[in-house]
């Protein structure tokens, strides 16, 4: 578990790892779960929306009874103009009850788009945003409602750009710290979002850090990648590249509020891994970690944590 003055290191939980959550939990101090991998959503407006799982939760529930586990949530689409999920924040707040989220972070990114009728058209991945004035209003009022539903902030985590984002008005770092002055959320800072934007568009990770509010960082991300047709995808592929451990060297020490730090990857890159591999992920990260541990003011994770059922 979390102690005082340390920094969890976690895994973003998928169903390759279920055999790690049974033989290596002791090497990880949390599991960040997908809430939308334990629920059917049949869409908005349907009579029985949300349809549990009960294979997934069973084995959530396996999960939480030996670790500490934060909600990552991927379906919210807190941005899309066309529509705001409030029932999907109910469902949350309902898991939330049982589950005891240590803190619960989404994608500051439109994925759906609402139609007359039916069900909103899906985009398969987080869209970009131009950052302006106009998205900040809509966001800040959309974090308020959805954070008095929970009961506690959220934090919300910088995106990924393939192609310039044009009709921007301040740059990303600005757009959070705003957020984060007008509704008192968090941050979530993925490092490999950043490398993945240096790669493409030659935008600096350390600058980025530097203009960041990093008192509002509490959790961290750490991936892979992988090339195709000369862009750099954030494919979450394996094995994190050295400079996303550079970074973390780089920005942990500076966040007085960090809590944890999740190593993501998907489930179909398992076999190119196995335990071993996310293991020694765990390992590099909590290395990387060292010159943090001795000044992080007091990054206390809720106790409440465990299974609340
Ligand atoms: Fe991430």
């Amino acid at each position: 578990m979390f102690t005082r003055h340390s920094i969890g290191v976690g895994v973003l939980f998928n169903p390759s790892l279920a055999d790690f959550v049974e033989h290596c939990s002791d090497a990880v101090d949390f599991y960040s779960v997908i809430p939308e991998r334990f629920w059917n959503d049949h869409g908005r407006g349907a009579s029985q929306r949300f349809v549990p799982l009960p294979n997934e939760i069973e084995l959530l529930d396996r999960i939480a009874a030996k670790k500490s586990v934060v909600a990552h949530g991927v379906g919210l689409s807190i941005a899309s103009a066309s529509l705001f999920d409030l029932d999907y924040v109910h469902q949350l707040k309902a898991w939330q009850a049982r589950y005891g989220f240590a803190w619960i972070s989404e994608h500051l990114a439109a994925v759906r788009i609402a139609q007359a009728a039916g069900s909103d058209h899906h985009a398969g991945l987080a869209l970009p945003l131009p950052w302006d004035e106009e998205l900040l209003d809509l966001l800040c009022e959309r974090i308020r409602q959805a954070q008095d539903v929970l009961g506690q902030a959220m934090l919300f985590e910088n995106g990924v750009e393939y192609t310039p984002v044009p009709f921007s008005e301040m740059s990303e770092p600005a757009f959070l710290n705003a957020l984060v002055e007008r509704t008192g959320c968090g941050v979530l800072l993925d490092l490999h979002n950043l490398h993945v934007n240096a790669k493409n568009l030659g935008h600096s990770p350390v600058d980025f850090i530097d203009a960041l509010n990093l008192d509002a960082v509490q959790e961290i991300h750490i991936a892979g990648g992988s090339s195709m047709h000369g862009i750099y995808l954030d494919s979450h592929s394996g094995p994190c590249p050295p400079e996303v451990f550079e970074l973390l060297s780089l920005v942990a020490p500076r966040c007085p509020q960090l809590r944890g730090v999740t190593f993501e990857f998907l489930e179909s890159y398992f076999p190119m891994m196995g335990d071993q591999g996310v293991l020694a992920q765990i390992a590099a990260a909590r290395q990387a970690l060292q010159p943090s541990m001795s000044n992080v003011p007091c990054p206390l994770p809720s106790s409440s944590a465990r299974l609340a059922t």
